[in-house]
């Protein structure tokens, strides 16, 4: 877990905004009859237009600049050319890029047209839950803090947070230490260390929600990770630097 400086934060902050602003242009685009490969194009040709790099291009082999998932998919999903966005879909954004040598990454959750009100309760609650794990990121609290925080209001919705999955600390690298379970200490392998939060340190939240059960599989193309039960998912990512003032979120249009 590597402390950020200022000026550090500052490339970050550029990597992140580039994100997010890219993301609003795909949350735009993401309507009936759109590939989602249309939408990875989308992406790249901001990402690059805008001066930085796609960060999951040929990331241990990634074949694309965007992860796209929908419905029962949880996330790493692989944009295709034969795969059509529906109308009532809930469609998963996830994306990354590097501006000097430094990552940004954020993913939001969107409907094409228009999504039942189960599907809008499960958006709501996964970014709730994100929410409520951003608020830990203060200094004296712990990693162990965020993931309770998380588990917290998405099982209070009655949903499951994924536990095959976790958020991480980002930098120099897209994964960094520490992982950012969305889940409480409690469900944690046996000495798993539960690091104290410090100032500088700059962490991406990322919670799963499943409508079902929490168990997952990854499907055989090897990305594409499913929920076990065929429950929709959710999926929402914030970059947040832990700073003297409370938690900063990078990832902010
Ligand atoms: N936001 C995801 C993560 O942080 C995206 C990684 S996709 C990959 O793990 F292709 F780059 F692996
Ligand atoms: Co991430």
């Amino acid at each position: 877990m590597i402390s950020k400086s200022w000026r550090e934060l500052q490339s970050m902050h550029r990597a992140c905004t580039i994100v997010v602003e890219t993301l609003e242009v795909l949350a735009q685009a993401a309507v009936a009859g759109t590939t989602t490969k249309d939408l990875d194009t989308l992406s790249r040709e901001r990402i690059v237009k805008a001066g930085a790099k796609p960060a999951f291009l040929g990331y241990r082999g990634y074949p694309a600049t965007l992860c796209i998932s929908l419905n029962n998919e949880v996330v790493h999903g692989i944009p295709s050319g034969k795969r059509k966005l529906k109308d009532g879909d809930i469609v998963s954004l996830d994306l990354g890029c590097i501006v000097d040598g430094f990552y940004g990454d954020a993913a939001r959750t969107v409907g094409v047209g228009t999504i039942g009100t189960d599907a809008q309760r499960l958006l709501k609650a996964t970014e709730e839950s994100l929410h409520a794990g951003i608020a830990q990121c203060v200094a004296t609290k712990r990693v162990g803090d965020i993931g309770a925080a998380v588990q917290g209001v998405a099982e209070g919705y009655g949903y499951s947070v994924v536990r095959e999955f976790v958020g991480h600390g980002i930098g120099t690298s897209l994964h960094e230490d520490p992982q950012v379970p969305n889940y409480g200490p409690s469900l944690w392998s046996r000495g798993q260390p539960n690091p104290r939060l410090r100032a500088g340190m700059v962490l991406a939240i990322e919670p799963m929600v499943t409508a079902g059960r929490p168990a997952s599989r990854v499907l055989r193309d090897g990305w594409t990770v499913v929920t076990a039960d065929g429950s929709r998912a959710a999926h929402f990512e914030h970059t947040v630097a832990v700073t003297d003032s409370g938690p900063e979120v990078l990832t902010l249009p």
